[in-house]
C-alpha cells in the first residue's frame, strides 16, 4: 500500500541564544489511507514540532531538514502558496492550544466558513450549514445559537471542539490531531474518540494522534510511534507495543499507567529522573542516565532505531525483555 504520508531523517533545530535546540532528531515514518497512527512520548519530546514543522509552521529560530512527501509532494520544499491550499483542505492540523490557531475577533461562524469558501468555494449559506453540521458533530451545546459568538465566549473545552470541527470540515486525507481531547471532561473525550474512529472508518482519513495518553492510544490507534528526546525509540502495532514492549522507555511509560496492572512486574516501574537537556544530549543513547538495563554499548554509541521483526523496530542495545509470560496477552 502506498502512503499518504511519508516522511524520511527529519530533523528540527532551533537555535537560541544558549545554543541550538534539537527538538527532533532524524525521524522517518509512513502512513496509509485509513490507518491511525499513535506518536506518545513525555512533555518536550518533540512531538508537536515534528508536526509542527511539516504544515510549515515553525518558529522563526527553526530549521527543518530531510523530506516529508505528501502523496508525491514534499512539503518542505513546496512553494508557500501551493502548501497553504494543501493545508487545511486535504491535510489539516487539530493544534494542543486552541487560541493559537482561532483568531479572537473574528466569530467562530466567520473562521469555519472561510474555510470552506477559500478551499471548496462554498457560498456563503452552504458554508454556514456545514459549518452548523460540524459544531452539533462535535457537540457544542445549542450550536446555533452559539456559531456567532467570539472563542473568548467559549469555554476551553469547547474551543477545543470547534479546533476539532475545523480540522474536519474540508474532509482531509490527512488529519494531525496534538493532543485534541486533553483539555476534555472524560466523556465528551469519549465522545471525541468515537467521532475520529467513525471518520477513520467511513472516509478513510489517515489520522496521526499525537498524546500522552495511552487510554487514547489503545482506543483508536493501529500503530504506535515512541518517541525520547526527539528520536522514535520504538515502533509496532498497537497490541506489540502494550504486550510486549520492548524499549525500556516503553516499559517505563507502560508501567507508570495505572490501569494495565496485568503487565506489571517488578522490570515495569515509573521511569525514574528527566528526560535530557536537547541543548546537550549525552553521549550514547539518550535514555542511558534512566535506564536500568544500560550497559558498555549505551553509554559509547546512540543505538540506530533497526527493524528486530517485521514492521518492529527498537533503538536499544539490551536484548533480554521476555514478555512472553508475564506480560503477554491473556
Ligand atoms: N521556538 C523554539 N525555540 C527553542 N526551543 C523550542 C522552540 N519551540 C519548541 N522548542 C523546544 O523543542 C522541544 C520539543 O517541543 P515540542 O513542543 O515538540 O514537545 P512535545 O513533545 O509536543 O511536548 P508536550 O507533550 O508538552 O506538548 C522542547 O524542548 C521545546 O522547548
Ligand atoms: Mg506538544
Amino acid at each position: 500500500m502506498t502512503s499518504i504520508l511519508s516522511i524520511r531523517d527529519l530533523s528540527v533545530r532551533f537555535s537560541t541564544p544558549e545554543g541550538e535546540v534539537k527538538a527532533v532528531s532524524d525521524v522517518s515514518l509512513d502512513i496509509n489511507k485509513g490507518e491511525c497512527l499513535g506518536i506518545v512520548g513525555e512533555s518536550g519530546s518533540g512531538k508537536s514540532q515534528l508536526f509542527i514543522s511539516i504544515m510549515g509552521l515553525l518558529a522563526d529560530n527553526g530549521q527543518v531538514d530531510g523530506t516529508a512527501k505528501f502523496q508525491g509532494d514534499d512539503l518542505l520544499k513546496l512553494p508557500r502558496r501551493k502548501l497553504n491550499k494543501i493545508r487545511g483542505d486535504r491535510m489539516s492540523m487539530i493544534f494542543q492550544d486552541p487560541m493559537t490557531c482561532l483568531t479572537p475577533h473574528l466569530t467562530i461562524a466567520k473562521q469555519l466558513t472561510e474555510v470552506l469558501k477559500f478551499h471548496k468555494g462554498a457560498s456563503e449559506a452552504n458554508a454556514r450549514k456545514r459549518a452548523l453540521e460540524l459544531l452539533d458533530m462535535v457537540r457544542i451545546p445549542e450550536a446555533a445559537n452559539r456559531i456567532d459568538m467570539y472563542p473568548h465566549e467559549f469555554s476551553g473545552g469547547m474551543r477545543q471542539r470547534v479546533m476539532i470541527a475545523m480540522g474536519l470540515l474540508c474532509e482531509p486525507e490527512l488529519l494531525i490531531a496534538d493532543e485534541p481531547s486533553t483539555a476534555l471532561d472524560v466523556t465528551v473525550q469519549a465522545q471525541i474518540i468515537d467521532l475520529l474512529n467513525e471518520l477513520k472508518r467511513e472516509t478513510g482519513t489517515a489520522i496521526i494522534m499525537i498524546t500522552h495518553d495511552l487510554g487514547v492510544v489503545a482506543g483508536i490507534c493501529d500503530r504506535v510511534n515512541v518517541m525520547y528526546a526527539g528520536q522514535f525509540v520504538e515502533t509496532g502495532t498497537v497490541q506489540e507495543i502494550f504486550y510486549d514492549p520492548q524499549h525500556p522507555y516503553t516499559r517505563g511509560l507502560l508501567g507508570s499507567m495505572p490501569r494495565l496492572d496485568q503487565i506489571r512486574d517488578e522490570h515495569l516501574t515509573a521511569i525514574p529522573g528527566q528526560p535530557p537537556n536537547l541543548q546537550n544530549l549525552p553521549a550514547g543513547c539518550n535514555f542511558q542516565e534512566r535506564c536500568t538495563f544500560a550497559f558498555d554499548p549505551c553509554w559509547q554509541t546512540d543505538p540506530p532505531l533497526e527493524e528486530f521483526s517485521p514492521g518492529r523496530c527498537k533503538a536499544c542495545f539490551y536484548q533480554g525483555f521476555d514478555n512472553s509470560q508475564k506480560g503477554a496477552a491473556s
